[in-house]
């Protein structure tokens, strides 16, 4: 699996430096992630609400659509991840008192913050429809998709 996630991560290293919008990069990201790991099932960007403090907004995503397109900071796995700038990994989304359901399918998340110099800049938030999907590994390899993001965002 590291292997893979090498490869993935010279391909985003090129999305990243494309000379094209930022949201068709995130865009291209998410359907990278999506369409090569297995247990991906839902792969999307949150960023701060530039109209109201302390909200993200859903940014580019592939997967089923969501009804949480608006989270306060502090609500939810994205909204903690938010509010602490931390990894989070739900390791089974049924024992979350704090969690916001986007399909009854959805058995494990985990979010990953966007910083740069510590400023939050956003999260990458990915649902599995396995139980228990997500390891270090796919800790560290999704904190550095969020390095390559966050030197391209300003
Ligand atoms: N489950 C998330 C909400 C976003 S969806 O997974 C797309 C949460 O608890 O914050």
């Amino acid at each position: 699996m590291d292997k893979q996630f090498d490869i993935l991560l010279t391909k985003i290293k090129k999305i990243v430096n494309r000379n094209e919008s930022s949201k068709n990069r995130l865009q291209s990201i998410c359907q990278l992630l999506y369409d090569n790991i297995p247990y991906y099932n839902w792969v999307g960007f949150y960023f701060p609400d530039k109209n109201e403090q302390n909200y993200l907004l859903l940014g580019p995503f592939v997967g089923e659509p969501t009804v949480h397109v608006k989270i306060k900071f502090g609500q939810g796995i994205c909204g903690q991840a938010a509010y602490t700038k931390k990894i989070f990994i739900v390791e089974d989304v049924l024992k979350e008192t704090n969690y916001l359901s986007c399909s009854a399918q959805v058995k494990s998340e985990i979010v990953v913050p966007i910083l740069k110099h510590k400023k939050f800049l956003g999260e990458l938030d990915i649902d599995s429809h396995t139980r228990n999907a997500f390891s270090e590994q796919d800790s560290r390899f999704l904190k550095k998709v969020c390095e390559y993001v966050s030197d391209t965002l300003n």
